[in-house]
């Protein structure tokens, strides 16, 4: 993590390598930086090197001084300015800060009046602009000129800014950096018996509980959907239970459920290779329940929080579960299966109904489960489907406070709802592809004990990055994770 400390000198005395000032568009002609960087700031402005157009970055080597480089960072017109436009400037200026040499940066609050809450913005922003996954690589990449693009920056300074707000922030990020780490992970490295290995290990460090299901005791508990999707991989399948517990009287129950498809090749109705591809990415929903776990450690909420991943690895093995097979899952309910691609909704269909067995006051799962869900939303929002309108109305009011879009599709579609019903058992796994996304959320309401507040909120799309982009890295985004700890913060 890096570290966050507050200037209490004057400016003029702060010495280290970069000076980032961030500055609205009106405010660049008033140039609100003090001695002596106000003369480099004044002239560049003057001959129009920089007006302030929203994520422009210019660096300005400085050859005599205290400070090596001041970047001016611009965020476009403050009436137009968006937390989230705020926060993804933040982070891009400060990855290429940290790629750029600079081991220490002082920030100026050129941006306090884009947001209410942008000392926390600030901190997720800290916390995020040196992510990458870059564990697997002897060498690290490099710029244009040669340069490594080795991120550098350790410690920040920030000017009249709150540390417990940025801190919040930090915690924030943290969270969901873990969860990166892990959902990065290839198949060959991370399977439900290693998934429940490192959860197990991360539970003890953090004083959480945790209780892991092999396949012989998944067979005394009646998960005959978890069971059958992990039956075609060498590594067989896990249920691992996280608890945490607050000192004194919980407020609050709440169970996150996770999606832990390790690898899904599709089982015997086998994806072709280019949708194969990134599909280690399909354990994303499992790996930012143990982020939020570890946001949960680190704030200690007065809610008691339970974390429940149903892992698997969907292959095509001898022993695979097929098309015309029909499966009794946990809560008693028979399913046939009309595709083993869509293997999600069965791991999860367990996974609910021991959810709902806990007698919560909300679960939310979280699963890259629809194809169609990513057509329909893009890469840049998850779709959230609940019938609760406290829940919808929550989570909605804490993905815009964490700038992670979550756009509600509906559940309620009776036609469709139809179509779960099989001639030869209660349920049928897959229907035509219209509407993927609102089929595969109302198979998964049938094994959530109704009066449960409930959502499902489907990251597929959302979930993986091609490259770095604001607060995003290439690679898996963890996606919710943020959005759910401010959630249990407002409970
Ligand atoms: N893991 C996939 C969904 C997915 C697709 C996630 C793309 C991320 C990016 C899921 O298990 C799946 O294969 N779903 C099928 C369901 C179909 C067979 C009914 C799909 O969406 O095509
Ligand atoms: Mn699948
Ligand atoms: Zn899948």
């Amino acid at each position: 993590m890096i570290d966050v400390s507050v200037l209490s000198d004057s400016i003029k005395k702060w010495k280290g390598d970069a000076l980032l000032v961030a500055m609205h568009e009106e405010d660049c002609p008033k140039c609100p930086v003090a001695p002596p960087y106000d003369e480099a700031v004044k002239v560049l402005v003057e001959r129009k090197d920089f007006k302030g157009k929203k994520g422009s970055v210019v660096k300005v080597p400085l050859l005599e001084g205290n400070v090596k480089n001041l970047y001016l960072l611009g965020l476009g017109k403050a009436e137009e300015s968006t937390p989230a436009a705020l926060r993804d400037a933040l982070t891009d200026a400060l990855r290429k800060i940290g790629r750029e040499r600079n081991e220490s940066a002082l920030i100026l609050p050129g941006h306090k009046k884009s947001a209410p809450e942008t000392d926390v913005i600030l901190g997720e922003a800290i916390g995020l602009c040196g992510y990458s996954f870059e564990k697997y690589k002897k060498k690290e990449e490099e710029d244009g000129n040669g340069n490594g693009k080795k991120f550098v920056l350790k410690k920040i300074f920030i000017h009249e800014a709150d540390t417990k707000k940025t801190a919040l922030g930090q915690i924030f990020s943290d969270a969901q950096c873990f969860a990166r780490d892990l959902a990065n992970e290839p198949g060959n490295v991370v399977n439900p018996e290693t998934l429940a290995q490192i959860a197990a290990g991360f539970a003890e460090e953090h004083g959480l509980t945790c209780e892991v299901w092999d396949e012989k005791k998944l067979e005394l508990e009646k998960m005959g959907a978890l069971l059958a999707v992990g039956r075609g991989s060498e590594s067989q399948p896990r249920l691992i239970h996280l608890t945490y517990v607050p000192k004194g009287k919980a407020k609050k129950k709440v169970v996150f459920v996770g999606k832990g498809i390790t690898f899904d090749s599709g089982g015997l109705d086998l994806k072709p290779s280019d949708f194969m591809k990134t599909m280690k990415g399909d354990k994303s929903g499992a790996c930012n329940v143990l982020g939020i776990l570890k946001g949960v450690a680190a704030l200690k909420p007065k809610t008691e929080v339970h974390g429940v991943i149903a892992a698997a690895e969907n292959m095509p093995g001898g022993r695979a579960f097929r098309p015309d097979d029909i499966i009794r899952a946990r809560n008693g309910k028979t399913i046939e299966i009309d595709n083993t691609d869509a293997e999600g909704r069965l791991v999860l269909a367990d996974a609910l109904s021991f959810a709902s067995e806990l007698k919560p006051d909300a679960i939310i799962d979280m699963a890259t489960l629809t194809g169609a869900c990513a057509v329909a939303l893009g890469s840049w929002a998850a779709g959230l489907f609940t019938m609760d309108e406290k829940l919808c109305e929550a989570l909605l009011a804490s993905a815009k406070q964490r700038g992670e879009r979550l756009w509600r599709l509906p559940m309620d579609d009776e036609k469709i709802g139809e179509t779960l019903k099989s001639k030869f058992a209660d349920l049928v796994n897959g229907a035509s592809r219209y509407g993927g996304a609102i089929f595969a959320a109302m198979f998964l309401n049938e094994f959530v004990e109704k009066g449960i507040p409930w959502a499902h909120l489907d990251i597929a799309g959302a979930d993986f990055m091609k490259e770095d982009s604001g607060v995003y890295a290439r690679g898996a985004s963890a996606w919710g994770v943020r959005t759910c700890l401010d959630y249990l913060l407002t409970l």
